[in-house]
């Protein structure tokens, strides 16, 4: 198997919105079951570590490709799951999998120059089928920070799409066309991701950029939305204080036409009647299909 994201960047909880996700959807369908889960692309371990914390009494697996970042995956974290060198029989001796992490390992970031002929969508389209091919129906498929939208590829028909009002983001690194010509390009800034749109690609709706959570289909039928409301605000809540930041407030650059303006609007709250207290959070985003700003739902985040 070939190398594809040449970088080894990893992060404990990097992926923990897509995860809470997968784990709240695979609970309801498959109550009970213990997951057996891989993580794609494993690098030194961070990812792996964060899976078994998230999924204590499950099994869980990493595969690597680089020989020195897998040896030092295996020392640090090797109690902690099976951890092998990525290859398609490997990955398929240890399968099948109910859900399969692929965070920052279908890409090359940065994109570099020939990035058409190092990374032409038929080596995306084959990786995602191998990974398919390893994941039993109902199983849940994570992708993010991938170079191409795994909707549009040959295999995401026999998906549907689990959105929780959790997950907002698919990733901040450059996302292309089929045809490999920019789609999503991130501006320079001295701070947060930003986006620009470029050429005339047109999602299939405002959520391309945060949809990152994919269900394999067990039975024939049309595609479909699953949403999920993880963090629904308390009904009665006391606000003590309120603002709102867009992405683009802190760049030193001029903002191109066409970014993709993210508003976050913060309201610090008390849960009436109790001493608990956390904010709602609001986000919205320049509409990727028609005018004005999509907006999500408010979600709850408790603060100690
Ligand atoms: C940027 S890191 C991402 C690590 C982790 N998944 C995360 O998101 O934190 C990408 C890793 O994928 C590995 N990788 C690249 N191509 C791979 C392949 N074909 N099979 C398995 N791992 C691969 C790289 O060696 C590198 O360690």
């Amino acid at each position: 198997m070939e190398k594809i994201q040449y970088h080894f960047h990893t992060e404990m909880f990097r992926q923990t919105s897509q995860l809470v996700t997968a784990r709240a959807r695979l609970r309801a369908t498959r109550p009970g079951k213990p997951l057996r889960i891989l993580s794609f692309g494993s690098s030194i371990g961070e990812e792996v570590a964060t899976l078994r914390f998230l999924f204590p009494n499950d099994e869980i697996y990493g595969c690597e490709i680089d020989d020195r970042v897998l040896e030092i995956c295996q020392r640090s974290v090797g109690s902690l799951a099976t951890i092998f060198k990525s290859s398609s029989e490997a990955i398929a001796a240890n399968g099948p999998y109910d859900l399969i992490l692929a965070s920052a390992v279908l890409c090359l970031n940065p994109a570099p120059e020939d990035f058409k002929d190092r990374f032409p969508v038929s080596k995306f389209d084959d990786l995602v089928a191998m990974l398919d091919a390893n994941l039993n129906p109902g199983g849940i498929f994570i992708v993010t920070n991938a170079s191409y939208r795994f909707t549009e590829s040959p295999v995401a028909r026999g998906y549907d799409t689990i959105r929780s009002d959790i997950v907002h983001s698919a990733g901040f690194i450059n996302v292309f066309t089929r045809k490999s010509r920019p789609y999503l390009q991130p501006v320079a800034s001295s701070g947060g991701s930003i986006y620009k749109r470029r050429g005339n690609f047109v999602p299939r709706d405002d959520e391309d950029l945060a949809d990152s959570v994919f269900e394999k289909r067990a039975g024939a039928g049309a595609a479909a939305v699953h949403e999920l409301e993880l963090a629904a605000p308390p009904a009665s809540l006391i606000v003590l204080s309120q603002h709102k930041r867009l992405n683009t407030d802190w760049a030193n650059k001029n903002i191109p036409e066409r970014t993709v303006v993210v508003e976050y609007a913060y309201k610090f709250c008390r849960v009436e009647g109790t001493e608990d207290h956390g904010y709602v959070q609001e986000i919205g985003w320049t509409s990727l299909v028609g005018e004005g700003f999509h907006r999500r739902k408010p979600t709850w985040n408790p603060v100690p």
